[in-house]
């Protein structure tokens, strides 16, 4: 058997726990309650065998890991582990003295969330008053001297609004401004209804995109994420089923991606029980659809196999009920007709031509 590679990026999930209730978030239906999460002392073990096993790179996110009193202690243990550290955050519960206590504690960089430039709007899709504290939140990293990261999910609601969310982000000082196209699982499939875009909307998205990078030259990096529904295109999700990431959720569940507790006979395996070198090594999980073994027809034998891995596990399930199938948004896919439905038939919001009335959400909660 040949080694497993090494990875290079944890997602810690530190709790689920978030005063926002976005419609699309990534967290799954069934949020881990606070009395299951991870101490501070097993957080600590955690990052130390992170470190070993290779790991460089952590996003501390949520939910709102800002909810954790015990944040900067974890900063700490992932400095000391030589990991460097990225606050993944919504802005709300940031102010001056958490941000230096967390500055001296090794925290390296912020990527703070955005849902619309207009705050109404905003407070509105994160059902949540939560614009003026990301406002603040921005103009405290920046004074701090730490890298900020705008993160925007596009979706119907937002879309034709690109320009005024650019601007903004501008505004607010981001070095990077990262424009997400929604994916959709857990809350996001649940609300695909609402938040599913028309082609013409992610047509003019792409040219303001364009506008902008051709005026700022690179002074600030503009990332596209794709939208996967629309191009008959798997993505290269992960970067390929452990392979280079690995999830912690907040009650010590380890997956190869966020998504994957979705899955119905995966087994998760959890830090309470094994160390994180088997985990990634052995565990049946991280194996399961590793490498190429696993692939069927048309993936098997598909000369794009090496560069998107067969696309999407959990989009899979989420859209044919079996992990193992190519990912429906590949055109290849058998399953395709499931996505194109979506996108093409005008009687459905993403094929008409004009964006439907938006909202209607079902937000995200605590007990699904
Ligand atoms: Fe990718 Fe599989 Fe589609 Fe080929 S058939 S492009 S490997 S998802
Ligand atoms: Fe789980 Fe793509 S989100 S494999």
């Amino acid at each position: 058997m040949t080694a497993a590679p090494r990875p290079w990026a944890l997602l810690a999930e530190l709790t689920h726990g978030c005063p926002l209730h976005c419609p699309y978030c990534s967290n799954p239906l069934e949020l881990v309650r606070r009395s299951r999460e991870l101490s501070t002392a097993e957080w600590t073990e955690v990052m130390r065998q992170a470190g070993e096993l290779g790991v460089v790179h952590t996003h501390l996110s949520g939910g709102e890991p800002l909810l954790r009193g015990d944040l900067a202690g974890i900063v700490t243990a992932a400095e000391s582990a030589g990991i460097y550290t990225q606050l993944v955050t919504s802005g709300v519960g940031l102010d001056g003295a958490r941000l230096a206590t967390l500055t001296a504690a090794g925290l390296r960089s912020v990527q703070l969330s955005l849902q619309h430039a207009d705050p109404a709007a905003s407070d509105r899709i994160a059902g949540h008053r939560s614009y003026a504290a990301k406002e603040r939140a921005a103009a405290l990293v920046r004074a701090a001297g730490l890298p900020l990261g705008i993160n925007v999910v596009l979706h119907r609601d937002n879309l034709d609004a690109l320009d005024a969310i650019i601007e903004r982000g501008l505004d607010w000082g981001a070095d990077r401004i990262e424009l997400a196209n929604t994916q959709f699982y857990g809350w996001a499939l649940r609300n695909r209804d609402a938040l599913l875009p028309t082609r013409d909307q992610l047509g003019r998205a792409r040219d303001t995109v364009q506008r902008w990078r051709d005026r700022l030259g690179g002074a600030t990096d503009l990332v596209w994420v794709v939208p996967d529904y629309f191009d008959g295109v798997a993505k290269p999700c992960m970067g390929g089923w452990g392979a280079v990431s690995l999830t912690v959720a907040p009650d010590g569940t380890v997956l190869p991606c966020p998504a994957a507790a979705s899955l119905p006979d995966l087994d998760p395996p959890n830090v309470r029980d094994h160390p994180l070198e088997w985990i990634w090594d052995h565990s049946g999980a991280f194996n399961r659809y590793r490498g190429e073994d696993w692939m069927r027809e048309p993936c098997r034998t598909c000369s794009r196999r090496a560069e998107d891995f067969g696309g999407c596990r959990c989009q899979a399930y989420a859209l044919t009920g079996d992990a193992a199938r190519t990912d429906p948004a590949c055109a290849l896919s058998p399953d395709h007709g499931v996505i194109r439905a979506l996108t093409t038939d005008p009687g459905h919001p993403a094929g008409a031509g004009t964006p439907a009335p938006t909202g209607g959400y079902a937000y995200r909660k605590p007990g699904g």
